[in-house]
């Protein structure tokens, strides 16, 4: 297992590219296995999870073609739509064949994905939602075992805005018969991509990016492969840990290539707390300021706060002067990062999911391990800053959403080494 050495402190200077998001390129890979014909693809981010939903892919008997980060993926014809456990245990992402395997064969068998560091992760309302798309499915030996004649359109309220299961029903609809509503669908950006990537291939969608969506189901022969290659969404999540990594450097960074639109809340807050930002059309300029004040955040579904800066936002917050306040609301262990920050000097108190946090002058290298994608960045922002060598321990977590990340880091002046293991 690779590990990474860094040395702080430093100050991160330059600029920096981000690659497209993780969490629109899955699903939309995914989407292809709806597409009797080949699908250009241009950009997609070099990531292990890419790698992983790409084997799971071709054991179906989908034929995938790449030249660096371009990608021809052929999916016209499956020889089977079975899911093994050895591949859905390592990403919960693969429970997103389900709805496009039984839209398009009626038939699919999907390893139950099971558990994560941040949570139990059930996929009941994925289920529901196929169910009353009148699907027939039965749980058997750890395994979704899901048949059906045709997948009918339905009218489907979700408990919450599940953005798995948003990404589920929107494919199993595309081939369902007449038309399928989403009534509390969930509104992120990476949403929004795969219905534009749907609607690229001819599928009508109305409302996406809202609360209520309406996909019109067709018949399979009616999808066509639009004329230029896919160009995924760039990734907010990383560009909002590059962002924060910049302002706890005291650095002088552009962040480019995603929308800041897709951060609205981030931003607000960062610059609340005293952060100097400059917001561009597809950049941001992250300015020194002087030392940033305490905040509060409370992780929501789209627009809120995304979880998925949560850690990364704690790191900030353990260096900033007075108290900050953390609540998790989206999974219900995402604080696996907060015993090795302690470690490293950080001063946080759990309560249930909240997490008080006391900001100090500064933070000391340590040996420290990952535990899950977003925490093993948060580890990364407080080596930057830290007195000292931190030794970061199973970085696979990191590489699996992170392209490169600690090279994209030294060519902004961070001393990163890491050490094949
Ligand atoms: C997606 O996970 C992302 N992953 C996550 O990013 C992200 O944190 C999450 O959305 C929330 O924004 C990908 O897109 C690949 P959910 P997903 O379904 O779809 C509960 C990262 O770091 N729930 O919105 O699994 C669930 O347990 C990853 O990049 C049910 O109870 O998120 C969780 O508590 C981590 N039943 C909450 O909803 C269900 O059927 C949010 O889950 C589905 C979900």
């Amino acid at each position: 297992m690779d590990k990474l050495l860094v040395e702080g402190p430093c100050k991160l200077m330059g600029s920096v590219e981000i690659s497209s998001a993780k969490n629109a390129t899955l699903p939309i890979l995914v989407a292809t296995i709806l597409c009797p014909y080949p699908v250009k693809f241009t950009g997609i981010p070099d990531l292990m999870d890419v790698g992983t939903i790409l084997k799971l892919m071709q054991s179906m008997g989908v034929k995938v073609e790449r030249n660096l980060n371009d990608y021809v993926i052929d999916a016209t014809s499956l020889t089977n739509q079975h899911a093994d456990y050895l591949l859905v245990k390592t990403m919960r992402a693969s429970v997103l064949v389900l709805g496009p395997l039984l839209a398009r064969y009626g038939v699919a068998s999907v390893s139950l994905p099971g558990g994560c560091a941040i949570g139990a992760r059930p996929v009941d309302i994925h289920l529901s939602g196929l169910e009353k798309m009148g699907a027939h499915i039965e749980i058997e030996n750890g395994y979704i075992k899901a048949k059906c004649d045709k997948l009918k359109g339905a009218v489907i309220t979700f408990p919450f805005p599940s953005v798995g299961a948003t990404e589920n029903i929107m494919m199993a609809a595309v081939l369902a018969e007449g038309t399928t509503v989403i009534e509390n669908a969930a509104m992120e950006p990476e949403i929004d991509d795969l219905a534009d990537f749907l609607m690229a291939q001819g599928v009508k969608i109305e409302g996406s990016g809202t609360s209520r969506m309406i996909i019109h189901g067709m018949k399979i022969n009616e999808l066509k492969p639009s004329p230029w290659p896919y160009r995924v969404i760039g990734d907010r999540i990383e560009a909002a840990t590059f962002i924060i990594a910049a302002i706890m450097s005291g650095g002088d960074v552009k962040v480019s290539g995603f929308n800041p639109d897709h951060l609205k809340f981030v931003l607000e807050t960062l610059t609340k707390m005293g952060a100097q930002l400059e917001i561009g059309k597809d950049f941001i300029q992250i300015h020194p300021s002087q030392r940033l004040k305490g905040g509060t955040i409370e992780t929501l579904p789209f627009p809120g706060f995304p979880t998925d800066v949560q850690a990364q936002m704690m790191a900030l917050m353990s260096i900033v002067d007075g108290s900050s306040i953390v609540t998790e609301t989206i999974f219900e262990n995402r604080f696996m990062h907060v015993p090795e920050m302690i470690r490293m000097g950080s001063k946080i108190t759990l309560k249930g999911n909240s997490a008080l946090i006391e900001g100090v002058e500064s933070l000391s290298g340590a040996p420290v391990m990952c535990t899950d994608l977003r925490a093993s960045a948060a580890l990364i922002l407080c080596a930057l800053i830290a007195d000292g060598q931190t030794e970061i321990q199973r970085v696979y977590h990191l590489d699996r959403g992170y392209e490169r990340i600690d090279e994209k880091l030294t060519k902004l002046g961070a001393k990163i080494t890491r050490v094949k293991g």
